[in-house]
């Protein structure tokens, strides 16, 4: 009986739990920051909401004609009265009482502010290491990457067609490794730097998706992850030992070619000393790894030397 009255309880708890979760999840209301206008810019003194877009239409009509198709527009206008987004332009241009009957173009952001605006209603998951991002502490900031006066990209928000074209504007040297021969299939479309990276910021090295570069790769080689029977080394501490993975020259995303890159770690010694084991080739073709298959890891009971 006691028993019984302390699951009755629990599931009361949990149920009650539920019913607090969904009902904080009417999307932004509820969890939006505001930030302090006039601490931003001090023009804000005094100044209240005017809460008519139709008012700024009035002065502004091509800046919000284009601003019309874009997600915010959209999104803002079936929001909760009395929310931040029910402030449409405002919720990001601040309260423009005193804007309306003196207007002139004392109360712009620097880029850096308008990230504090964005972070109203958007500190959640996937930005949740944006304060201490590589990207935040040089300088680039949300509107650097995403256009939000302007629909112009598919999808994001982005400020170029693709993420891609973002991306390389900056990165050059990674966009000249993708036109490698050997690269992930991202030119092609089939994958986005944010497969691996989040430019928001993360936890771990490199902005990647994962705590470490492995994890990272794991998402999607899940064969590699193991555990084996007969593990190599230098595939589990880091697929970088031998991958380049933005592109290479050598098949396979490999840093150096062939027999050289095993043995860069491998004394010469023993067989590798015979040129018919690490001539490239045939019978054996790309040198150690055709006798050696298995170098991610085996299973097999005789794999220790990953020869099956
Ligand atoms: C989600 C935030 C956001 C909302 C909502 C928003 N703006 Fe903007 N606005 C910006 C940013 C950021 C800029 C700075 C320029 C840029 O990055 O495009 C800007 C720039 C402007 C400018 C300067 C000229 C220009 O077009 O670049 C005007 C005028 C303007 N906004 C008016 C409006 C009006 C009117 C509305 C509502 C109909 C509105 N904004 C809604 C963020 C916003
Ligand atoms: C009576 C005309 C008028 C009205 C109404 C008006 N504005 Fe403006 N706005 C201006 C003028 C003039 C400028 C200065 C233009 C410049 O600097 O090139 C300006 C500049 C801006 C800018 C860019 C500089 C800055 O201060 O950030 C934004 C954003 C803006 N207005 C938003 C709004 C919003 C939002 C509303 C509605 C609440 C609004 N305006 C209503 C005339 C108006
Ligand atoms: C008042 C709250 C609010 C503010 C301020 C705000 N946003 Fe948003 N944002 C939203 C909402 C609501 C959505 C729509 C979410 C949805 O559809 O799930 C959205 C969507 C987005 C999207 C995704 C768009 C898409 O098409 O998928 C991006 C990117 C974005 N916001 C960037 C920004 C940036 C950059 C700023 C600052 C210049 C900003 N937001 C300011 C509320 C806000
Ligand atoms: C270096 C470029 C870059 C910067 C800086 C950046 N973003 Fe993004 N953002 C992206 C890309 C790329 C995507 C789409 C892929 C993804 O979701 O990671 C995206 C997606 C989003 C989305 C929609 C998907 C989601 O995560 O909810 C929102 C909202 C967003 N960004 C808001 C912001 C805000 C707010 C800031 C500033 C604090 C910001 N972004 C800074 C590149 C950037
Ligand atoms: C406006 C320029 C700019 C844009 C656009 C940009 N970045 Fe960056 N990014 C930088 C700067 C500056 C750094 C700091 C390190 C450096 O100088 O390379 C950086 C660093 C990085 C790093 C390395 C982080 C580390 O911990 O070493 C990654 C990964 C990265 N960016 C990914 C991206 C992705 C993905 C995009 C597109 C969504 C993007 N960047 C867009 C300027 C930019
Ligand atoms: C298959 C996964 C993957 C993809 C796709 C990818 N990266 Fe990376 N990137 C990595 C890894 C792994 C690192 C190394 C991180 C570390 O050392 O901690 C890295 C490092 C970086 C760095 C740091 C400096 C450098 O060159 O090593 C930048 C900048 C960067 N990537 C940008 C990009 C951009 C831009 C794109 C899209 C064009 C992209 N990456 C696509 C996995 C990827
Ligand atoms: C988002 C999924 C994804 C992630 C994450 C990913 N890959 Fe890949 N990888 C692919 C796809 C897709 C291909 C292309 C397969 C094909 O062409 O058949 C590929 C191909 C490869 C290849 C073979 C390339 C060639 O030229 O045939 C190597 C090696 C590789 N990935 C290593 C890595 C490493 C190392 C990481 C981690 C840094 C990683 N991958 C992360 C999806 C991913
Ligand atoms: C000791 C060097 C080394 C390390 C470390 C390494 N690889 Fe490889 N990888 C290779 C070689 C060599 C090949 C080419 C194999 C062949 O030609 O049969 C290869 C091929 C691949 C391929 C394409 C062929 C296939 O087997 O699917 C993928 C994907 C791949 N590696 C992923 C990874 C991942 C993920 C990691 C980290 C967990 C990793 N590699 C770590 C040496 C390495
Ligand atoms: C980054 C350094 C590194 C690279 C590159 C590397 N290995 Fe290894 N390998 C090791 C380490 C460390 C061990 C485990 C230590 C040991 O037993 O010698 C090992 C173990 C082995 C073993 C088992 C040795 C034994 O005595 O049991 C074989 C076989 C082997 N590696 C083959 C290869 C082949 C083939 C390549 C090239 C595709 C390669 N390795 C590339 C570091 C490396
Ligand atoms: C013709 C097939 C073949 C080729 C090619 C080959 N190996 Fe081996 N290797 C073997 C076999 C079989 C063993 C296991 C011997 C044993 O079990 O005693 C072995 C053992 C090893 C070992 C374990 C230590 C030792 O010397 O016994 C290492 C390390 C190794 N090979 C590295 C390499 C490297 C590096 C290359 C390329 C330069 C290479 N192998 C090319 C067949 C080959």
């Amino acid at each position: 009986m006691k028993k019984m009255l302390i699951t009755v309880f629990i599931l009361l708890l949990l149920g009650i739990t539920v019913l607090i979760s969904t009902s904080n999840k009417s999307k932004f209301g509820t969890s939006a920051k505001e930030v302090n206008w006039v601490e931003l810019n001090s023009g804000f003194k005094e100044a209240t909401f005017v809460k008519d877009k139709n008012v700024c239409l009035s002065c502004h009509e091509e800046s919000a004609n284009k601003y019309k198709h874009t997600s915010h527009s959209r999104a803002f206008e079936f929001s909760k009265e009395g929310t931040l987004e029910s402030k449409d332009c405002e919720s990001c241009h601040g309260p423009r009482s005193k804007h309306i009957e003196d207007p002139d173009g004392s109360l712009t952001f620097t880029e850096e502010q308008y990230s504090k605006v964005c972070m109203q209603c958007h500190q959640d998951n996937s930005r949740m290491y944006w304060s201490g991002s590589i990207h935040k502490s040089s300088d680039v900031n949300c509107v650097t990457c995403h256009s939000v006066m302007e629909q112009k990209s598919d999808e994001f928000l982005l400020s170029k067609n693709s993420q891609t074209e973002v991306c390389s504007e900056c990165h050059t040297d990674v966009k000249a490794k993708m036109n490698k021969t050997s690269h992930h299939p991202v030119k092609e479309g089939l994958m986005d730097c944010s497969s691996c990276h989040n430019a928001h910021g993360a936890p771990g090295t490199g902005m990647l998706v994962k705590g470490t570069i492995n994890e990272t790769c794991y998402t999607c080689h899940q064969d590699k992850r193991g555990p084996f029977t007969w593990e190599h080394a230098p595939v589990r501490e880091d697929c970088s030992n031998c991958h380049e993975p933005h592109g290479s020259n050598n098949r396979n995303l490999l840093t150096t070619q062939n027999a050289s890159l095993c043995v860069s770690c491998h004394q010469y010694g023993g067989h590798i000393n015979q040129y018919r084991y690490n001539r490239v080739s045939t019978p054996y073709g790309n040198g150690c790894v055709n006798c050696h298959m298995t170098v991610h890891g085996s299973n097999h009971p005789s794999g220790a030397k990953f020869t099956r």
